[in-house]
């Protein structure tokens, strides 16, 4: 088997993508798999057309990657692919359309508002603020539409602090996604899909060391620690793996996800968004989970690929 990582590819997670990208190769490497990885370029088609790879393992964060476009073009070219079709990708990038899905299947998560840029433009800003605040309350959540790792991601705490967190967001994405703040411990449940269905790995919650999962605490080892198992009650553990599984279902996603959740301390659930294209870097939480549930990343991997090929 050929098996062609995608990785790199210009966005705002570019770096983050070449290491996860280096991860995926090496893991499918020891596990038999001839995998080669490949920086995305303009070069792309040419490769995919004159390698022609057995599939290909799309370890690309952001757009491109995880908007579908890509998977589409694979699509055309009948070369098969881990991971989420073009679609559903499209919607689950969007987070307001991802989140309307899951609210439509009765999913919790936070209440939003999607503020595009011109809209924010050509209404009086004060008008505007006000109306957000009454409709969602304080404190909030600013975070770009379209994007990951957290960047342009802020917690807004006063009025004040809003159009500034509107700025630093409209510098990632056209569209701001406003969200009433939820409280809780952070928790990650990634999905993997066997022939038996998708099924949750063991949650994995987040500690950021300052409290804050910024791009930073993210990808410097060091700064944030993990509890995989998450420090769930049973009763909770199970609702959170269910959960999980219902929203990577109500996105028709496939092979893998990985869905960011909050549980307050009732034991209450709000998915915050679901990733096509999770991290699989040294410090991402589908590779802690995949270790917490005992079995090797490198054989989950290449199980996908075979899933994937049939
Ligand atoms: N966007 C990053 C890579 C993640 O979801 O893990
Ligand atoms: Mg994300």
């Amino acid at each position: 088997r050929h098996v062609l990582v995608l990785a790199g590819g210009l966005s705002y997670e570019r770096e983050v993508s070449l290491r996860s990208g280096r991860r995926v190769a090496d893991a499918l490497r020891r596990s038999g798999v001839d995998a080669t990885i490949r920086d995305v370029d303009a070069g792309l088609l040419t490769v995919l057309e004159t390698e022609r790879p057995d599939a290909v393992f799309i370890a690309l964060h952001g757009a491109s990657g995880e908007d579908g476009s890509l998977r589409g073009v694979l699509d055309l070219l009948g070369i098969p692919y881990v991971g989420a079709g073009a679609d559903p990708s499209r919607v689950a990038w969007d987070k307001a359309a991802a989140k309307a899905t899951l609210q439509k299947v009765g999913l919790p998560t936070p209440d939003w508002i999607a503020l595009p840029h011109e809209t924010f433009r050509e209404l009086g800003a004060q008008a505007l603020l006000d109306r957000i605040v009454e409709r969602l309350g304080m404190p909030l959540m600013v975070k770009p539409a379209e994007g990951g790792s957290g960047l342009g991601a802020q917690a807004v705490r006063t009025v004040d602090e809003l159009p500034s967190a509107m700025v630093g967001c409209f510098g990632y994405c056209d569209t701001a996604l406003i969200e009433r703040f939820a409280s809780g411990a952070d928790i990650a449940v990634s999905v993997v899909e066997s022939p038996d269905g998708p099924t949750a790995l063991p949650a994995v919650e987040i500690v950021p060391a300052d409290g804050v999962y910024d791009y930073t605490a993210r990808y410097t080892a060091g700064t944030t620690t993990w509890h995989a198992p998450a420090r769930l009650d049973p009763e909770t553990a199970e609702r959170v793996a269910e959960t999980a599984v219902a929203a990577h279902d109500a996105l028709e996603l496939r092979d893998l996800s990985r869905v960011d959740l909050l549980v307050d301390e009732a034991g209450a659930i709000q998915v915050l968004e679901v990733n096509v294209s999770p991290g699989m870097t040294e410090t991402s939480l589908l590779p802690i989970a995949v270790q917490a549930a005992g079995l090797d990343f490198g054989t989950v991997l290449a199980d996908m690929v075979e899933q994937a090929i049939k």
